[in-house]
């Protein structure tokens, strides 16, 4: 596990991490992409692709949940230079909160000043059905961990503001991308918490009452790191199942990598035109 927690100066950390990294890439990636359980193969769709093994890079924390891959593949859609983790680190594995969004910190750093999230979640709007795919709008923060608690890291401001969190430009975007390219999309607040275990009934219940559309087990943590840093921010779910007492069986992780790689083609399709539109707004 590595340093990176409060007591550590990040900086000389992130620059190590950095070094090693144009070691291997001469890539100036102007979109990150983090990609949710089973949706790493998007990564695998870049041309050109460095691929750079996260276990190798001094300072980052290594995944160790099945079905993540652990790369930052460096590549790009057409002509536009993205770089994607493939295998997110989560906090439930045991991390610091801030090394979980150790990786947008030194994506800052590499260039990158427009993100996109995606995750797999739990539906618990009842509109919703597994295989939808939500765009966020918002969160809520149940992880009850802040990875920007500690000593203020430049350029962070010490009291980050939240407001458009998901840019509103790019929820726009996304929506008008689904209709072109006919997918349809729906819309809603993230509820994080820790996990790994599911919610349960009552759990989901108190979600829906205080505003969640969605519940997963990431994605927060790099966004505040993001919106800090002054990064716009895209966000996509992919709901691979309905939460725990609204779908009627137990859940599992299988189910969720299943359905996640079942909606696998729409999920593709919509990135890469987002990639492609979003490079082309300010
Ligand atoms: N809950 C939390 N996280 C998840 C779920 C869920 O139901 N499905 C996929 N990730």
């Amino acid at each position: 596990m590595t340093k990176s927690n409060n007591h550590s100066p990040i900086e000389p950390q992130l620059q190590e991490s950095l070094r090693h990294i144009r070691r291997f890439t001469t890539l100036h990636p102007r979109i990150g992409l983090i990609l949710g359980s089973g949706l790493g193969d998007f990564a695998d769709t870049l041309e050109n692709a460095d691929r750079i093994a996260a276990s190798a890079i001094p300072h980052y924390p290594p995944s160790t949940v099945e079905g993540h891959k652990g790369f930052l593949v460096f590549g790009r859609v057409q002509q536009v230079p993205v770089v994607a983790v493939q295998g997110r680190t989560h906090f439930y594995e045991g991390h610091g909160i801030a090394q979980v969004a150790y990786v947008v910190r030194l994506m800052d750093g590499l260039g990158v000043r427009k993100l996109i999230v995606t995750n797999a979640a739990g539906g618990v709007n009842p509109f919703f059905r597994p295989g939808d795919l939500m765009i966020i709008v918002d969160h809520i923060n149940f992880l009850f961990q802040n990875p920007l608690r500690g000593p203020v890291v430049a350029p962070e401001p010490r009291f980050p503001d939240m407001h458009d969190n998901y840019h509103p430009a790019y929820v726009e975007l996304i929506e008008k991308i689904g209709l072109q390219l006919g997918i349809p999309l729906k819309k809603g607040v993230l509820f994080v918490s820790t996990g790994p275990s599911y919610e349960t009934a009552a759990e989901v219940r108190m979600v829906r009452r205080l505003g969640g559309d969605a519940v997963s087990m990431s994605t927060v943590p790099e966004v505040l790191v993001a919106r800090a840093r002054g990064m716009k921010v895209a966000g996509i779910s992919c709901i691979t199942n309905l939460a725990t007492g609204i779908s009627s069986g137990p859940l599992s992780h299988a189910e969720v990598t299943e359905i996640a790689n079942r909606v696998k083609d729409k999920f593709h399709k919509l990135v890469r035109e987002l990639i492609l539109q979003m490079d082309a707004l300010d």
